[in-house]
């Protein structure tokens, strides 16, 4: 691993490196940005937004946090998918966990994580809504993995139940939601095929906000 000084070297050559393909890269980053993509991960070293699908600067908005969780009273992650939908026009977003996800494994566990506690709460409460499936899973290592992709799925649906994400369906016909989960084993990703226009109306039963008026200041 390089050092703490040696990142400023690799800083410049990575930047040198871009410039030599195109001397005006960085000025037209510079510009402005157009992502057609939100992605929402886990802060996990290991898996990095941009690597994992082969993105350039500019073209994907990212959120990370311990566990992807999109959490209701999370204004960090609302304020991401506010200004990624209704500012950037993002078409897709995706919610992307991963297998062996550390955040989802102290869930897990009889624990008292100090503040994590309340953080790892959501990651529970998605083991509660998923009980009967998960208690069914003997094998400890599989139980885990299928709530890294149960937990994927509801941070998926905690994304669609926004007000901005419904109301700019109705209005643009975008974004979709996607979930993904990235098995740090094998580089792959593996998409839990949501399927997006169901799951939105299943949500729009109860969680319906397409018709309150945007606000206007
Ligand atoms: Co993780």
């Amino acid at each position: 691993m390089p050092t703490y000084q040696q990142l400023f070297a690799s800083n410049r050559r990575w930047a040198e490196g871009l410039l030599r393909t195109n001397p005006r890269y960085f000025a037209e980053l510079d510009e402005e940005q157009r992502p057609d993509y939100l992605y929402i991960g886990c802060s996990d070293s290991r898996v990095p937004a941009n690597e994992i699908m082969g993105l350039e600067a500019g073209e994907v908005f990212v959120h990370r946090n311990v566990g992807n969780i999109v959490a209701n009273t999370d204004l960090n992650a609302a304020s991401v998918i506010e200004y990624a939908v209704a500012h950037l026009k993002v078409k897709e977003i995706i919610v992307c966990g991963h297998y062996n996800c550390g955040g989802v494994r102290a869930a897990l566990q009889a624990q008292d994580l100090g503040i994590l506690n309340p953080w790892l709460r959501n990651v529970r409460d998605v083991y509660r809504l998923h009980r009967d499936e998960l208690n069914d899973i003997s094998d400890s290592e599989a139980r885990f993995r299928r709530l890294v992709e149960l937990n994927t799925l509801e941070q998926c649906l905690n994304v669609i139940k926004t007000a901005v994400v419904q109301q700019s369906w109705v209005a643009n016909g975008f974004p979709r939601v996607h979930g993904w989960v990235f098995d740090i084993r094998t580089g792959l990703i593996k998409d839990l095929e949501i399927h997006f226009e169901e799951r939105l109306k299943a949500i729009q039963e109860i969680y319906d906000l397409t018709n309150i008026p945007p606000f206007r200041p």
